[in-house]
């Protein structure tokens, strides 16, 4: 891997670079982690199309050598001294691959698509983007941001950021984690998956449902250190691979009622996971539950093949054909729509992943 790094230069002393990024949401959860970013399990997840991150990079060549980063960082145009440390561990982690980093002033901008207090988490796109962004620094023409050596290092540098942000480079589903079921899939960087795929799943919807927009009462970087010593780690683990294998023929096959069942049983799996670890803690909220109270009697009822998913938080994201979205746009609104906070929610669908912004 390192090999794929080698060499790995700037091509001028100063320039922009600009990226959009999408957010994904996992089908099968990657919860637990080694070091260096290294997952426990594999994980596969929808690439969305609406909620991204659009950053852009200036960099100029210093004048004097110093030996800490020269970071300034902007959130919607705002001044954004706290996202500095956050941004100065991923630079230490992605130096070794891209050595000069102490060498460039950097200022970074960046937007989200979905408002920052949703609770909808950015930092996936938000490093995917600003992987994007670093690593055109080091292309000799642009026409090498579009090949797939360009975008497996994104998805390597993104993972060392935040390790899902792997799968916020390509689209329309991504595949993060070594497991036998898929010859190429790796720890290292997520790959676009590579099996066919029912038309079923073509523009399939993402319905996100804001229950809480505050910050969580456990981060994720907690959570995974949870598993550590979790009872329950080693069949995490175990299952998440049977997962991805029968993902994989659902998904062929297109057949909705096993696809319902598996993700549902990971989404819960992963919160069972986190009120099973010691300490426990509970990120759902009452909300969350009446949800999928409602999403299961609606789907028994109409027989449409609406299903939930969690990530770790109290929001929800509906996941529904495009065949079925009136209907279940119409049943949002009219029975979901009053458990979010402030009526709030974000309507999405697969997407393509990230994109060069000129
Ligand atoms: O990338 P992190 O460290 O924020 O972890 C993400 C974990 C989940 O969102 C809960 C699951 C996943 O696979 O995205």
């Amino acid at each position: 891997m390192i090999e794929l790094f080698k060499d790995l230069k700037t091509t001028s002393d100063q320039g922009i670079t600009s990226w959009e990024a999408p957010s994904n949401i996992a089908l099968v959860k990657y919860w637990g982690k080694f070091k260096d970013q290294i997952p426990a399990n594999p994980s596969l997840s929808f690439t969305l199309s609406n909620c991204h991150s659009k950053t852009t990079l200036n960099y100029r060549l210093r004048s004097e050598f110093s030996d800490d980063y020269s970071i300034d960082f902007y959130l919607d145009d705002e001044p954004k001294e706290d996202f500095i440390p956050k941004i100065k561990t991923f630079f230490d982690r992605i130096e070794a691959y891209l050595p000069f980093l102490k060498s460039y002033d950097f200022e970074i901008r960046s937007t989200n698509s979905f408002p920052h207090s949703s609770g909808i988490a950015s930092s996936a796109s938000g490093m995917a983007a600003l992987a994007l962004c670093l690593l055109e620094m080091t292309v000799k023409s642009i026409e090498e941001t579009n090949s797939e050596d360009f975008y497996q290092k994104a998805s390597f540098l993104a993972r060392l950021g935040s390790g899902s942000g792997c799968r916020s480079i390509e689209g329309p589903l991504v595949q993060w984690g070594s497991t036998p079921s898929i010859s190429n899939s790796s720890d290292l960087f997520g790959i676009p998956y590579p099996t066919d795929i029912h038309p079923v799943f073509e523009n399939y919807q993402d319905c996100i449902l804001i229950v809480h927009k505050g910050s969580k009462a456990v981060s994720s970087t907690v959570g995974h250190q949870l598993m550590e010593n979790h009872p329950f780690a080693k069949q995490r683990f175990a299952q998440a691979h049977q997962h991805i294998e029968k993902l994989i023929s659902i998904l062929q096959s297109g057949d909705l009622i096993a696809f319902v069942e598996l993700v549902e049983l990971e989404a819960l799996t992963l919160h069972a996971m986190m009120l099973t670890s010691n300490p426990n803690f509970i990120l759902m909220k009452p909300n969350t539950l009446a949800i999928i109270e409602k999403v299961r009697e609606f789907r028994a009822h109409t027989g449409i093949p609406i299903c939930f998913t969690l990530d770790a938080g109290a929001n929800v994201h509906l996941l529904y054909p495009h065949k079925d979205a009136i209907a279940s746009f119409d049943f949002i609104l009219k029975d979901l729509v009053a458990y979010c906070e402030n009526q709030q929610y974000i309507c999405d669908q697969l997407g393509m992943g990230a994109k060069r912004l000129s």
